[in-house]
């Protein structure tokens, strides 16, 4: 089976990649490398010694896009690549309704075109914008609070109305939560521009000594130690969501929608500390002010994927930091 995977070389797309190939399926990549490097997909081929065919093109090239579905014959498309930090998007709205929404109208119409009908998309929790209550189900009303978020939101309904004119499609909505982690054998991880925004990438470069400290905004959120709780899912329990997604995509069931975490929420203070105890290292750190737009607390309801997908995350937070210092430590400079 031929699968596209679009920003296959990124942090949770070369992870995935790996899956596939490990599970036997033939896979492409396109990735313009706008956020990435071409070294992550030469380490996915070494972990298992099988190829990978990547073109670096841009999804808005759609000229690019349509040579590349004559040349191949795909079956499904696995869909990553985007703009993905929430600041810069308030910063360039324009840029990242551009290059979200372009560059996915591109793909599918060119899937059309090709006859390419099953997608699985890379959504976000951001889509539920600060929640009503926790845990978070799939019916929960969704608000994202930025243009990332938005872009994420109108690409799901693109993909609903695209259902609606043709039940021939099989569309998955995977709601990711916070992914972080790295394959176990160090080889590829989560390689961040400049200084990361995230918290663990933060963390671990921390250290590794490239930052003096962590700031933490907030604690005085109404949560067990006034720090924000999010729903930490390692990134390769991630990528075998996607799996799981394709084969319900081979079932036919039209759009179908999931939640991807644990169910668990762990503070900004919890991470530390299971990261200092994986690592050995004390990480510095100062309380500061609230980051504008973050929410106290996010976790999923995973039932729904549970049941449906038979999937179900499974490494906890202590081996999801023991392959981040993995990762971190035997490539302090990333790729
Ligand atoms: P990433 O930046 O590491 O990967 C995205 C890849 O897409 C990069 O390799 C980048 O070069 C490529 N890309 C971007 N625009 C492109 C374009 N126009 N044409 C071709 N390639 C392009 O990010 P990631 O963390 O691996 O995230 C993958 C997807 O998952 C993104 O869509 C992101 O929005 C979504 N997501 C990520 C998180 C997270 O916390 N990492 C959470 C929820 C959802
Ligand atoms: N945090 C700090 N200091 C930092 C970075 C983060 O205290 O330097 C805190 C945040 O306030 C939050 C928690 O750590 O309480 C997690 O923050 P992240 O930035 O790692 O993650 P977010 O939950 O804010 O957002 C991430 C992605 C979004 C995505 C969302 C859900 O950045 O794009 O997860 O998937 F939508």
């Amino acid at each position: 089976m031929n699968v596209l995977i679009t920003g296959g070389a990124g942090y949770i797309g070369s992870h995935t990649s790996l899956e596939f190939l490990q599970a036997g399926y033939n896979v492409t990549v396109i990735d313009n490398l706008c956020n990435s490097k071409q070294e992550s997909l030469i380490r996915v081929q070494e972990i298992c010694g099988k190829d990978i065919t990547f073109y670096q093109n841009d999804l808005l090239d759609s000229a690019a896009l349509d040579k590349i579905f004559k040349q191949n014959s795909f079956d499904a498309v696995i869909h990553f690549a985007g703009l993905k930090a929430v600041g810069e998007s308030v910063e360039k709205p324009l840029l990242y309704y551009n290059n979200n929404l372009t560059g996915t109208l591109n793909l599918l119409e060119c899937m059309q075109r090709h006859n390419v009908k099953k997608i699985v998309f890379s959504s976000s929790a951001t889509v539920y914008g600060n929640p009503l209550k926790v845990p978070i189900t799939e019916e929960l009303s969704t608000q994202p609070t930025n243009p990332y978020g938005r872009t994420k939101l109108m690409i799901e309904d693109i993909l609903k109305d695209l259902y609606i004119s043709d039940p021939d499609w099989d569309i998955a909505l995977l709601r990711y939560f916070n992914p972080i982690g790295a394959h176990h054998s160090g080889k590829i991880g989560e390689d961040p521009n400049g200084i990361p925004n995230n918290l663990l990438p933060y963390i671990a470069q921390v250290a590794v000594g490239k930052l003096p400290h962590l700031n933490i905004f907030g604690n005085d959120y109404p949560t067990i130690d006034g720090t924000g709780v999010r729903d930490y899912i390692h990134v390769v329990d991630l990528a075998k969501g996607h799996l799981k997604a394709l084969e319900k995509l081979l079932t036919s069931p039209g759009v179908v929608t999931y939640n991807l975490g644990t169910g668990k929420g762990y503070s900004v203070i919890e991470i530390i500390e299971a990261f200092q105890q994986a690592s050995g290292i004390e990480i510095p750190y100062k309380f500061t002010h609230r980051r504008a737009g973050d929410a106290a607390e996010i976790y999923a309801d995973p039932t729904l994927a549970n049941t449906d997908l038979k999937w179900t995350a499974q490494k906890d937070v202590l081996t999801m930091c023991k392959d981040t210092w993995n990762w971190q430590s035997h490539n302090p400079q990333g790729y």
